[in-house]
């Protein structure tokens, strides 16, 4: 196992470039199964969640290469479409490997994949709309398995701009026969970003990033090369990790539109937020307000991935603040892990009530998931003493090697690996 160890009151200074974004890379290297040539796909993040992704790639047939950010995929050596349960176990987002696997192979065989810690995350929606697009589905035994001679263009309402399902049925009706129209769409930039993706694959693609999208399926697609946007959420961790050590840091590679209610929120706590082009500055001089109310939203809403992160902060701000998570149903476990460290937050449902303290204690945290980890390294960046932050594995599958990154910025900040168990016989008693 291995954990990050924290000295903090460190304040960050310097300038620091943003990595490739996660959220963008998955859903474009899935769609890469359906281009019929090498395609390049360029700012990949090296993190354990791309790898997996990869993997999954590699398992299909595709001949795959990964070098310092920089993929390489062709996709015309697959010669199946049952992606492997061991893989699928670890990165549910891999569902959406089906719209694309579906729509050119004419089917699909994947495991059901489990919730996690912040809820049950179903796929109802992405497989009602594959239902639409003509699939016959079979949800049985712990998978569930597609087949469609081909696709039919349909008009799908989604009951909830659900992100995933709007990728995977983008991608289903790109090589689907005649127009999709997909109702209630997700509008994260992500969307446009796997958008621009399947255009430059030669795909017909309207509306992305507003709530109705339509799709004019193509024959086939071609190949290409592509540079994945920077990374909101690791953007934002940063300018957090910024704000709570009183720190003056400046972000390079980033699109402020993309952070606009974060940005907002911030400037509500009296930090100082500057944006020019793709640069991002934050200036943190006095004290913290507190803010009445962050309510989790799908975009252009505040953004639930930094939920817990933006909690740390206000965990020091003067007074109380109200945080509502409306997108997953149990996002708030990093609560816990802050009260160990002093925080006084009270949860009710699904809002936080958070009252500033004037100190967090380093103490000994355990990481939930990927913005719950990232959330118990910005308190400990600011708490007095040592914080260690176990189950890092965790934070690496969105964060690539954060505490290089905040090394960079000044933090003190080691990963720390557990010396192997040594297993061997009982000294006598
Ligand atoms: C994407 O997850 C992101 N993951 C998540 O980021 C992000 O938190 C989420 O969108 C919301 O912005 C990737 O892009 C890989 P949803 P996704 O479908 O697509 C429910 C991170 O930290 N729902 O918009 O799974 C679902 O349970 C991760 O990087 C259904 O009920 O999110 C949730 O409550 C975490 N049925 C809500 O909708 C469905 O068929 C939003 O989920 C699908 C979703």
């Amino acid at each position: 196992m291995e954990r990050l160890v924290i000295e903090g009151g460190e304040r960050l200074s310097g300038s620091i470039r943003v990595h490739g974004s996660k959220n963008a890379a998955l859903p474009i290297l899935a769609a890469v199964v359906m281009a019929d040539g090498e395609t390049v796909v360029h700012d990949v993040p090296n993190l354990d969640d791309i790898h997996v992704m990869l993997d999954i790639l590699r398992s299909l047939g595709a001949r795959v290469t990964y070098d310092n950010g920089n993929v390489t995929v062709d996709p015309r050596t697959i010669h199946t479409t049952d992606v492997p349960e061991h893989l699928m176990r670890l990165m549910r987002s891999s569902i959406f490997l089906m719209g694309p696997l579906l729509t050119r192979f004419g089917s699909v065989r994947v495991s059901k994949p489990g919730g996690c810690t912040i809820g049950s995350r179903p796929v109802d929606f992405h497989l009602k709309g594959l239902e639409l697009l003509g699939a016959e589905i079979t949800d049985r035994h712990g998978f569930i398995e597609c087949r469609a001679e081909r696709l039919r263009g349909a008009t799908i309402f989604l009951d909830y701009p659900s992100v995933g399902a709007t990728e995977n049925l983008m991608m289903a009706a790109a090589l689907a026969d005649g127009e999709t129209v997909i109702g209630n769409a997700a509008r994260e930039p992500e969307i446009r970003d796997l958008a621009d993706f399947l255009v430059r694959l030669g795909a017909r693609v309207r509306g992305a990033g507003e709530d109705t999208i339509t799709i004019e399926g193509v024959p086939r697609l071609a190949s290409c090369e592509f540079d994945v946007s920077p990374d909101r959420v690791v953007a934002g961790t940063l300018l957090l990790a910024a704000a709570v050590t009183r720190g003056n840091v400046q972000l390079r590679n980033v699109r402020a539109a993309d952070l606009t209610a974060v940005i907002t929120k911030l400037r509500e706590t009296g930090v100082q937020v500057t944006v020019s082009h793709d640069i991002l500055e934050l200036k943190r001089t006095g004290a913290l307000r507190a803010v009445d109310r962050i309510q989790t939203a799908p975009f252009p809403g505040f953004p639930t991935d930094l939920q817990a992160p933006f909690m740390s902060l206000l965990t020091l701000a003067n007074g109380i603040s109200v945080i509502s998570e409306t997108v997953f149903e149990d996002r708030f476990q990093h609560v816990s892990e802050l009260q160990r460290m002093g925080a006084a937050i009270k949860v009710d449902l699904r809002s936080a009530f958070v009252r500033g303290v004037k100190e967090l204690s380093g103490a000994v945290v355990e990481a939930t998931d990927l913005r719950a980890g990232a959330a118990l390294v910005l308190a400990g960046l600011a708490a007095e003493g040592t914080t260690v932050v176990e189950r890092v594995h965790h934070i690496d599958r969105g964060y690539e090697a954060l505490e290089l990154q905040l090394q960079d910025l000044g933090a003190r900040i080691t990963r720390v690996r557990d010396a192997k168990r040594r297993i061997g016989k009982k000294a006598d008693a």
